[in-house]
């Protein structure tokens, strides 16, 4: 195995930042897995996954060995009545699997249409969208241990879900690879429209007339409307997560602006929509280090000279400390650094 060397990043990330990996390693197996792991600790060097780069910042240069998973393949594990369960390998593009799926009339996916990136990493941030979150329909998943090289497997309880958040982003975070992932679904269909935008789009339709394939068809024309293409416009979809606030922070904020947009999650917090405190605080649509903040869409920002890292960062920040002094609210980031 001999990685390839100084590899142009830039098309490999969806923000399409200018980088550059020492040394590149595309692995279609396991046991490819295994001898780049080997081959970096014999060096020493430090290894850094790449998987469909659509929630990744990368810096301008990344030492070490750049390492992408790209195991493919999908099979139906079992089948017990109605529920199906189905693997897919980590390289599998997403929403080409959910297609797959909802071609197949194996339901529960639908939801999660048209969101970039790969199976493997979609646990990792517990992707969700449009009412439905990963975690509603996952099984398990196996990964390999990069300290022992053993596949482990991680049930839904050991992957520690939360709102975009799994144990591989925090206690467990770059100890594993993810290799391939197991979701339980269902012939009957799983009709999931309380999610206001999918529910505004369906009035006037009959229930009977709702099905998996109109919420499919659904959630992608929201989609393609307010968020922009990857290929079209660089970004990596929301920049921010939606801060989770208490209900009394929250009142204080609606007592200002009854208009406030807002999802109950627990009974004494409030998930209050970023892109709307974003969009209140005058930011959308603006252009800063040649950065833009999305005029559809205030929680995403496009990169459209495919300009550094370091530039979306600038705009980053000066958004978070704008919200912060405005509302007294903390934005995470939503896209992980690779270092
Ligand atoms: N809103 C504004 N201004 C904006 C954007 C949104 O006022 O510029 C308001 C909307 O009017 C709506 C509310 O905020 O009342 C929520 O907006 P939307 O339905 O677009 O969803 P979101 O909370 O902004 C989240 C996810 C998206 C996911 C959508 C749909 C996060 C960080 N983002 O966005 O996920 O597609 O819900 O479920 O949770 C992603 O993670 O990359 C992503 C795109």
């Amino acid at each position: 195995m001999t990685p390839l060397v100084n590899v142009n990043l830039q098309r490999l990330n969806t923000l399409a930042v200018p980088s550059v990996a020492a040394n590149f390693v595309r692995a279609t197996s396991i046991t490819d897995l295994r001898d780049a792991l080997a081959w970096a600790q014999q060096r020493q060097m430090s290894v850094h996954l790449l998987g469909g780069g659509s929630n990744v910042l990368l810096p301008e240069r990344i030492d070490g060995l750049v390492l992408q998973p790209a195991l493919r393949g999908v099979e139906v594990l079992e089948e017990q009545g109605d529920t199906l369960l189905v693997r897919s390998a980590a390289g599998e593009n997403w929403h080409r699997f959910v297609q797959f799926c909802t071609a197949k009339k194996y339901y529960g996916l639908e939801n999660l249409s048209l969101i970039p990136g790969l199976v493997g990493a979609a646990p990792i941030q517990n992707i969700g969208a449009y009412g439905v979150e990963l975690c509603d329909v996952f099984d398990h998943l196996q990964a390999l241990n990069r300290s022992t090289g053993e596949v482990e497997v991680f049930d839904k309880n050991k992957c520690e879900f939360d709102y975009r958040e799994s144990v591989f982003k925090q206690r467990l975070r770059n100890q594993y690879i993810v290799v391939s992932v197991t979701f339980r679904l269902s012939r009957t269909p799983q009709i999931h429209d309380h999610y206001p935008a999918i529910k505004q789009e369906l009035l006037g339709l009959k229930r009977s007339a709702i099905t998996p394939e109109v919420i499919a068809h659904t959630v992608m024309e929201l989609r393609r409307r307010k968020l922009p293409s990857p290929d079209q416009i660089p970004n990596v979809g929301s920049f921010f997560k939606n801060p989770i606030i208490s209900v009394e922070s929250f009142e204080k904020i609606r007592e200002m602006y009854p208009d406030v947009a807002a999802y109950d999650v627990a009974s004494n917090q409030k998930k209050i929509a970023a892109g709307w405190l974003i969009e209140k605080a005058g930011w959308k649509g603006r252009t800063e280090f040649g950065v833009k903040v999305h005029e559809q869409q205030a929680l995403v920002l496009t990169n459209p000279n495919r300009g550094p890292a370091k530039q979306v960062l600038m705009l980053a920040k000066a958004i978070q400390s704008n919200i912060k002094a405005r509302f007294d609210i903390e934005l995470e980031q939503e896209p992980q650094f690779i270092e």
